[in-house]
């Protein structure tokens, strides 16, 4: 899985499989790396409880969520596939999800449209 964004429009694309390269605005995209600064990894960590198969992500409280500073997507990237959930600024901060039987989680990303592309380093399942 990679992650693309265009500088033009800031869409955001995820990218399943390998492939030619992408385009958006008439611009060649380009992976975005991730936001390795531990002072925005821990400001973006959600809050993330198991139940069951069901995985509840919160949005860290001292993170921001208005139009122009907010989470946009949370992904679990799972041994089953990737679960994608978009949030909308000032209005979703909390993401289900529903792992099928066996599916354990591999990785855990946030993106937000200031700081970008954050790994969950700390997966602390509660
Ligand atoms: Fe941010």
């Amino acid at each position: 899985m990679k992650i693309f964004e265009c500088e033009s429009c800031n869409d955001v694309w995820i990218k399943l499989q390998v492939a030619e390269t992408m385009n958006c605005c008439q611009n060649e995209l380009h992976q975005v790396k991730e936001n390795m600064d531990p002072e925005v990894i821990e400001t973006h960590t959600p809050i993330i409880k198991k139940m069951g198969d069901f995985i509840y992500v919160e949005v860290n409280k001292e993170h921001p969520m208005l139009d122009v500073h907010h989470l946009e997507l949370i992904i679990i990237e799972t041994n089953h596939g990737v679960h994608v959930k978009k949030l909308f600024s000032q209005n979703l901060i909390k993401a289900q999800f529903i792992l099928t039987e066996g599916e354990v989680i591999i990785n855990i990303y946030v993106y937000c449209n200031v700081h970008h592309l954050i790994k969950i380093t700390d997966i602390n399942l509660s």
